[in-house]
């Protein structure tokens, strides 16, 4: 400060009309600058500011930016006549004690007359003044309006585009309140921020001829802690509300269809204990309470009907068994997908949920069952035939990809180390759990899929190999 462009200041001219500006910048020109030997003079106003130039010679002129009520037009226009160079600054005192230098700079005569201009522009221009309260106000009042306004219309377009399937179970209804109340929220911030910003970019944009600064603002603590505390309470309160909403999803009806569902790379498998059956699909009757226990026989699964908006993983792990309750509201077809990435054909793990009226879930039941009590042998080749083992394994004494199945049951089979074993229930099912452990010799090992000991129950396993024992 001492040497602004080289030359020591000796005596410092403070032109302001408000005498606090002036008392307030000596002080800290003394104080902290060190220019203890420097003479100051306050004057406050143009005609003394003009002849205090004249006849004392200033080196700096410091000159309040804020007071309109000395004419800067004026008193540059004195200023440019004087022959030595001058400093001059722009100065504006802020309230928290800051000091705010808006132009700086040296000036000879010639120069002078560029520095007029551009002062001269911006004192025509309002843009550093403060507008008034009453003019903060309506611009408020408009942008207030608007935002109520944006709300409503971004909310009936999220509400209405169709965000979410159908709601298909009793589950799925307080989860909806949540997403509508989310709806409100999200379409209500959208608006906040993007009308106030449109509004301003077009109410305070630049003007033609508009080129000084804008005015200084430095924190406004009221309204920072109030966007703070407000959002801060309203995320407690959506905690709080999702809890209970999480609760409401949870509520247990005793009289509740149990099924077991496992999940595996990559198949789901549904079983009703209470009529033991096993199926690949998943059958509920309309307006009954299921309750899911669900288990993985690998890696996580995610067991995720959208209809039905609740979502369970799958854990692998005998003593994490999972429960979830839906209560299906609407007859259809549905389908549960895995939502959690557990290998290559995650994608695919797609199975059918079917919910049907009380009397048709009942005549299914029949069904199943009585194909569950007929013949052993004919459960069997359901069975086969439903996996897939038929396509590798003829029943006709054909080559195919793997041994034929006639004739296998008790005879002598030569295995790929050229050991020899009579075939019996004991082999076959090693053969199906295990399919590389004893590989007949002259065919391919790592074809046979090797899950199907999650795939099928220990009843399936032996009711495919009475059907075997058949094909004589
Ligand atoms: Cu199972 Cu993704």
């Amino acid at each position: 400060m001492q040497n602004l462009d080289g030359r020591n200041i000796k005596r410092v001219l403070i032109a302001s009309a408000n005498p606090l500006f002036g008392k307030g910048l000596e002080r800290l020109i003394t104080s902290q600058w060190g220019l203890q030997k420097t003479a100051i003079r306050l004057t406050n106003t143009t005609v003394e500011t003009l002849s205090a130039l004249d006849e004392w010679q200033p080196d700096l002129v410091m000159i309040d930016y804020d007071d309109k009520t000395i004419s800067r037009d004026e008193f540059m226009h004195q200023f440019g006549r004087g022959a030595q160079p001058m400093q001059v600054m722009l100065v504006s005192l802020q309230e928290s004690g800051a000091v705010v230098v808006y132009d700086r700079r040296t000036l000879t005569t010639d120069q002078a007359q560029d520095w007029l201009n551009f002062s001269a522009a911006e004192s025509q221009t309002p843009a550093a003044e403060k507008p008034s309260r009453r003019a903060s106000m309506k611009h408020f009042s408009i942008v207030g309006g608007l935002v109520l306004v944006s709300t409503v219309l971004v909310y009936l377009l999220l509400a209405n585009i169709g965000l979410l399937p159908v709601e298909a179970s009793v589950q799925a209804q307080p989860i909806d309140k949540l997403f509508n109340l989310h709806y409100w929220a999200i379409a209500f911030l959208f608006s906040l921020i993007v009308v106030f910003m449109v509004y301003s970019l077009i109410v305070f944009r630049r003007k033609p001829g508009e080129d000084g600064d804008g005015a200084y603002f430095k924190g406004n603590n009221p309204l920072e802690i109030t966007w703070t505390l407000i959002p801060l309470g309203f995320v407690i309160f959506l905690s709080y509300l999702g809890s209970i909403r999480l609760a409401e999803t949870r509520q247990a009806d005793p009289q509740a269809l149990e099924i077991k569902v496992t999940a595996g790379q990559w198949f789901w498998r549904f079983e009703y204990p209470e009529y033991g059956i096993t199926s690949d699909k998943m059958m509920m009757p309309v307006n009954q309470q299921a309750l899911l226990k669900l288990t993985s026989v690998d890696v996580i699964h995610s067991f995720w009907v959208p209809e039905f908006r609740v979502k369970q993983d799958l854990l692998p792990g005998e003593n994490l068994v999972k429960e979830l309750r839906i209560t299906p509201t609407i007859i259809g077809e549905y389908k549960v997908r895995c939502a959690e990435l557990c290998g290559t054909s995650h994608a695919y793990m797609e199975s059918p949920v079917i919910v049907v009226s009380q009397s048709d879930f009942d005549v299914w039941v029949n069904q199943e069952m009585q194909a569950f009590s007929a013949d052993p042998a004919q459960r069997g080749q359901k069975f086969a035939t439903s996996n897939g083992c038929l396509s590798c394994h003829s029943v006709d004494g054909s080559v195919s990809v793997g041994p034929t199945w006639k004739g296998l049951y008790g005879s002598t089979s030569t295995l790929a180390d050229g050991s020899s074993l009579t075939v019996d229930d004991e082999y076959l099912k090693t053969a199906i759990i295990d399919p590389n452990y004893q590989v007949v010799q002259g065919y391919p090992a790592n074809v046979m899929p090797k899950n199907f000991k999650d795939t099928l129950s220990e009843q399936q396993i032996a009711d495919i190999i009475e059907f075997i024992k058949t094909l004589k």
